[in-house]
């Protein structure tokens, strides 16, 4: 059996799909590797570290599709589905894996659908115990706070730190984390290592204690969030007269913050909007507002994805695809998140799909010619039942 690693394809993606330090965990599964020309270069593996492993590089695209019937890019559709090199050369014959955003862009897992091809999304990992080691969205969310409190840190007019020095003392600077999630969580503790005074609030009450164990305080809010988190872990969404409530309640605490990182997200869902312009207007000035929850429409109502927006003296940055940004270690648990992913799906050098498994059947997007996860042809309309594509 072998996989091979596709290039990145998607403007400013620089992850790579596979890293050398994952491929013991493949030989063992009896998968081999072998990548395309410089696929892993700017994450910082160059075909040389590859190579070093015993993995077979390829100069160009077309001899990987040729090569190999797994085939692993970090984001294959980003491009857009209609990005013809995306798709160009796959068929029936290749099993997909990477990150397909099958319920926001669910018309790249239609067209994969029409070539053929067998497809995972690896968003769709359920949140269980045994799927802990392929859990690569938290892979990327904790890169993607540890990354947005170093890009408030840097648009700051001042130091995070409580500095005394000849010149005074330094108040330090105080963070509010809204969500408190892989990301939220990965902030506070980024923040509070840089010096700041750290709050953070999130509807579910059970991140309370996460939150203080980091060395942040949990705000109170007077709010009746019930039961906000559903059993996959995650929060529901609320009805907007909740989300009313609580711009009104968490106004005084945004007001009273130097930065605030915003991460509130509801899966399949818009994000919440939880700052108002009124609210930004009344930070204080110099004020950073990270919005990492820009690519679902942003927590500030103000924000616009990928852009740094000025709003009297406050910026708010929405930053994109922040695990790019860092991304030799994003890379690396990426790669071995699919390493553990892969060996799901082989055994002794054999593909099985094995649809008994929650993981493998709730990750599979794409199968002989249908989309075949359910919530994937909700998103499409296309009628609940699939065809004989979903039976085992
Ligand atoms: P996410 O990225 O979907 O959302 C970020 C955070 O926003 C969540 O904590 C959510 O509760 C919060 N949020 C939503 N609406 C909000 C609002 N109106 N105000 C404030 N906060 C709001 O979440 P993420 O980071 O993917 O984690 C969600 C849960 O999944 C966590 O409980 C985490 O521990 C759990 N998890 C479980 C794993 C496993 O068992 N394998 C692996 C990773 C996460």
């Amino acid at each position: 059996m072998i996989a091979g690693v596709l290039k990145e394809t998607a403007p400013g993606e620089r992850r790579v799909g596979l890293v050398p330090s994952a491929l013991p965990l493949l030989a063992k599964a009896g998968i081999e590797v072998v990548i395309e020309s410089g696929a892993g270069l700017a994450a910082g593996f160059p075909d040389s570290a590859f190579q070093a492993k015993g993995v077979r590089v390829l100069e160009r695209r077309p001899e990987v599709l040729e090569a190999a019937r797994i085939l692993v890019q970090v984001r294959p559709l980003a491009g857009g589905p209609e990005a013809p090199v995306a798709l160009e050369g796959m068929g029936r014959e290749h099993v997909l894996v990477g990150l397909l955003d099958p319920l926001g862009a669910p018309a790249g897992i239609k067209a994969l659908a029409e070539r053929g091809t067998t497809a995972f999304a690896l968003e769709l990992i359920p949140r269980i115990t045994r799927a802990q080691a392929m859990d690569v969205l938290s892979s990327a969310a904790t890169v993607t706070g540890y990354k947005a409190v170093l890009l408030a840190a840097a648009a700051l007019p001042q130091m995070f730190p409580m500095l005394m020095t000849a010149g005074g003392t330094l108040a330090p600077a105080r963070v509010l984390v809204i969500g408190a999630g892989v990301a939220g969580l990965q902030a506070i503790a980024t923040a509070k290592r840089l010096g700041a005074v750290v709050q953070a609030y999130d509807v579910r009450k059970a991140v309370k204690e996460q939150v203080e164990s980091l060395g942040a305080k949990f705000v109170e809010l007077p709010l009746d969030a019930g039961d906000a988190q559903d059993k996959g872990g995650y929060a529901r969404a609320m009805d907007e007269s909740f989300y009313r409530r609580q711009r009104e309640t968490m106004a005084k605490v945004v007001a009273s913050s130097e930065v605030v990182i915003a991460t509130a997200a509801v899966p399949g869902k818009r994000a919440p909007v939880l700052i108002t312009a009124e609210m930004v207007e009344a930070m204080p000035p110099g004020a950073v507002i990270v919005d990492v929850a820009a690519e679902q429409g942003g927590n500030c109502e103000l924000t616009r994805a990928g852009e740094t927006v000025t709003h009297g003296a406050v910026t708010i940055l929405g930053p994109v695809n922040l695990p790019a940004t860092v991304p030799g270690h994003a890379s690396q648990m990426h790669g071995r998140n699919v390493a553990s992913f892969l060996g799901l799906l082989v055994a002794g050098g054999e593909l099985h799909i094995d649809l008994e498994d929650e993981i493998v059947r709730e990750t599979l997007v794409a199968r002989d010619g249908e989309v075949v996860h359910p919530r994937v042809r909700e998103a499409l309309g296309l009628p609940a039942v699939a065809s004989s594509a979903a039976a085992p």
